[in-house]
């Protein structure tokens, strides 16, 4: 048999998916990968029984049902104060991984390099190859994830085309400020490069912190590519919803690669989710008090058992520092941790391009119930790890 494709050969399986099934396995609190564990709101799942009879039930435009995108433009403009042409600047995806995959490659060649802030989110290191384009990474230095500016800079004398930034971000839960945003502008204009947001947690920022859009920012409109989606802002992850933002010249393009990857997100979840999209500030609102009291209930129970993690500004992940047990291996002590404990978390090394094996993610996008048990669990952790003896993680 000849061989398979090169390009993707050093793919590995998700670890957050991994992690999972570990979870699933040894029945522990699934902390791992990211999804709530509630229901969307009812307006939107009452909209989708309508759908189910009323249809479409047929191909969407390829580019997005154009009510679905009349509401993604009022929206953007109505928290971003940028007016965007639902026709010409808009291309919904099948979330926001498939907006990212599509704006690679309709921006990069193979062997344009693309900056990474490391931690990131594992998506972008498949994206960049099966781009074919080249990751640099410039580091966030824990515990407050802060970056040099003369890191960044270096990364773009490399020549860089482009750089990702994820904000909100997973995993750390850093909330880029107006001064950082703009430090990296800075350098991006210079540069004459462009910036890939992903901002799918914009609406899950705790105060005092605030989103802001890159795109809003001074020469930053033609040069910004936003990528989002509907998923963790309506706890609807299983719909596959999402969107670009850029502009017209940018967005023909990446009408162009979605058309051949995925045809079109699905009709009937589109017509149900513009209700969501028409929300008004109320919703948000409470989205964002909801979150908080989960990162409380979460962030507080670690607080309390005396563990040390990093406060998360926005998105529902948060990191804890286990070097206090002596782990060397986070891979396994997190199945270690799921096994004896009986929490699921995912180790930190499968965001980290540098050696970083003494943090551990958990999520906390759950009921009180399940949060309450986690903590319960992770209350007997030092004792466990006490009595664990022999491990592999050491
Ligand atoms: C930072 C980030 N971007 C993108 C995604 C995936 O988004 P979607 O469901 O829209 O594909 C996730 C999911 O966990 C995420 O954490």
């Amino acid at each position: 048999m000849k061989e398979l494709s090169e390009r993707t050969k050093d793919f590995t399986d998700s670890v957050i998916r991994r992690m999972t099934r570990i979870a699933n396995k040894y029945g522990a609190v699934n902390l791992s990968q990211g999804f709530p564990d509630f229901n969307p709101p009812k307006q939107i799942t009452d909209r989708l029984s309508e759908v189910a009879s009323e249809g479409p039930h047929q191909y969407a435009l390829t580019w997005g049902a154009k009510n679905f995108r009349d509401a993604i433009a009022a929206k953007y403009e109505h928290f971003s104060e940028i007016k965007v042409d639902p026709e010409s600047e808009i291309v919904v995806t099948c979330g926001s991984t498939e907006a990212m995959m599509a704006t690679m490659l309709s921006i990069t060649n193979p062997k344009d390099k693309v900056v990474i802030f490391s931690p990131f989110y594992e998506n972008y290191g498949a994206d960049t190859i099966l781009s074919g384009a080249e990751p640099i990474y410039v580091p966030l230095v824990p515990p407050d994830f802060t970056f040099s500016i003369e890191q960044l800079e270096n990364a773009f004398k490399q020549g860089a085309k482009a750089l990702i930034l994820c904000n909100p971000s997973n995993p750390c839960g850093k909330v880029f400020t107006f001064e950082e945003l703009t430090a990296i502008a800075d350098v991006v204009k210079k540069y004459d490069a462009y910036v890939v947001t992903d901002e799918v947690y914009e609406h899950i920022v705790y105060a005092p912190n605030k989103h802001i859009y890159m795109q809003a920012l001074d020469g930053m409109r033609e040069r910004t590519i936003v990528c989002n989606s509907l998923s963790k802002t309506y706890s609807i992850t299983g719909w596959r919803l999402g969107y670009v933002i850029a502009n017209p010249e940018i967005i023909d393009r990446v009408k162009k690669v979605h058309d051949f990857l995925t045809v079109g997100a699905a009709a009937p979840l589109m017509e149900a989710a513009t209700v969501g999209l028409k929300f008004d500030d109320k919703y948000y609102d409470e989205l964002a008090a909801h979150y908080a009291h989960m990162k409380e209930v979460f962030v507080g129970g670690l607080e309390k058992l005396g563990l040390k993690y990093t406060d998360p500004q926005g998105a529902y992940y948060v990191l804890v520092d286990v070097s206090e047990f002596g782990v060397k291996d986070d891979v396994k002590f997190c199945e270690w941790l799921a096994q004896y404990v009986g929490v699921a978390a995912v180790p930190g090394s499968s965001f980290f391009r540098e050696d970083v094996h003494n943090l551990i993610r958990f999520h906390f996008a759950k009921q009180d119930d399940t949060l309450n048990e986690a903590i319960n669990r992770l209350a007997g952790l030092r004792k466990a790890v006490a009595e664990a003896g022999d491990v592999e993680w050491r």
